[in-house]
C-alpha cells in the first residue's frame, strides 16, 4: 500500500465576482501518494491552478481541509504556513520567477538559507550540486536576463528542491519552453521522481503528461476521473501517449 502524502477533503474555492460568487473548486477530494509523479489535467479554466494553490498552502480554500502526512495544514496561521511551505514544499511555475538582480547560483542558495537545517557552507555546496544536476552549472554566475528560458527554468527547479521538499508542485512548468527545453526539463523531473521526489504537476500538454504515473482529470472544479500507469520509460512514450489520449477522450477532453 502506498502511503498518502497529501489529502484534500471537500476542498472548495469561490471567488467573489461582481456581486455573486464564482465557485471554482467544488468539494474536491483527492490523495497524493508517496513516490508518485502525479499529473492533473483538464481544459483551460477547469480549476487546475486554483486547485494546486489551494492544496499547497499558496492560497486558502474557502472550505475543506488539507492534510500533509496526516497533519492538517489548513487553518495554520499565515506565518506558520509560510514556514511550513518553505520547508516542505517546492514550487515551479510556467515562468521561472527568478530574482532578477541575483545570479542563478544566488537565487538557489538564498532559498536554501531560509531553511534552518543547513549551515551557509552546506547550502552553497548543495546549490552548486543541484545546478550541476540540473545541467545549468555553466550559467550559474549569470543573471536571469542573461540565460535562456530553459536554463532559467532548470535553475528554478534547483531552487524549488534545495530544501528537500516533500512535494514538488509544478504548474505548467514547460508551458513557456520550446520542444528541446521541454524535453530536458521533463527528463530532469522524471529523474528526480525516480530518486524518490514526489511531484504534482498541472499540465494540459501531452508531452509533459506522459512523464507521470498517476493522472487526475478536473472539470468544472471537480475531479471526475483518474488513471494510473507504471513509471515513465522513453521506449514506451508512444504507447503512454495513446493510453492517456484514450483516457482523456473518455472524459470528453
Ligand atoms: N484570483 C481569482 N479571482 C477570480 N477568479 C479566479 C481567480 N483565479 C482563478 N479564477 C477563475 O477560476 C477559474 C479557474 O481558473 P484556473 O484555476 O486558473 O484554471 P486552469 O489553471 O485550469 O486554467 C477561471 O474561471 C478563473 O477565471
Ligand atoms: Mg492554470
Amino acid at each position: 500500500m502506498k502511503q498518502i502524502v497529501l489529502k484534500a477533503v471537500d476542498v472548495s474555492k469561490s471567488f467573489a465576482n461582481n456581486g455573486g460568487q464564482n465557485h471554482v473548486l467544488n468539494m474536491v477530494n483527492m490523495e497524493i501518494y508517496e513516490g508518485d509523479f502525479t499529473v492533473i489535467m483538464g481544459s483551460s479554466g477547469a480549476g487546475k491552478s486554483t486547485l494546486l494553490y489551494a492544496i499547497s498552502g499558496m492560497d486558502k480554500p474557502t472550505s475543506g481541509e488539507v492534510y500533509y502526512r496526516g497533519n492538517k495544514i489548513t487553518g495554520l496561521s499565515e506565518k506558520k504556513m509560510a514556514l511550513f511551505r518553505a520547508n516542505e514544499f517546492g514550487f515551479v511555475f510556467q515562468q521561472s520567477h527568478l530574482v532578477s538582480n541575483l545570479t542563478l547560483f544566488e537565487n538557489v542558495a538564498v532559498t536554501g538559507y531560509l531553511s534552518d537545517s543547513k549551515t551557509a557552507k552546506e547550502v552553497n555546496e548543495k546549490a552548486l550540486e543541484l545546478l550541476k544536476k540540473m545541467n545549468v552549472e555553466k550559467a550559474k554566475d549569470r543573471l536571469p536576463a542573461q540565460v535562456s528560458g530553459g536554463e532559467a527554468q532548470r535553475a528554478a527547479i534547483a531552487r524549488a528542491i534545495i530544501n528537500n521538499p516533500g512535494i514538488l508542485f509544478a504548474d505548467e512548468p514547460t508551458g513557456a519552453l520550446n520542444k528541446r527545453n521541454t524535453e530536458e526539463v521533463l527528463n530532469l523531473l522524471t529523474a528526480l521522481n525516480k530518486e524518490g521526489q514526489n511531484i504534482l504537476m498541472v499540465t494540459h500538454d501531452m508531452r509533459a503528461a506522459i512523464h507521470g504515473n498517476r493522472f487526475l482529470y478536473i472539470e468544472d472544479g471537480k475531479i471526475i476521473g483518474e488513471m494510473s500507469m507504471p513509471a515513465y520509460t522513453e521506449e514506451e512514450a508512444k504507447a503512454r501517449e495513446r493510453q492517456i489520449d484514450a483516457w482523456l477522450s473518455s472524459m470528453s477532453w
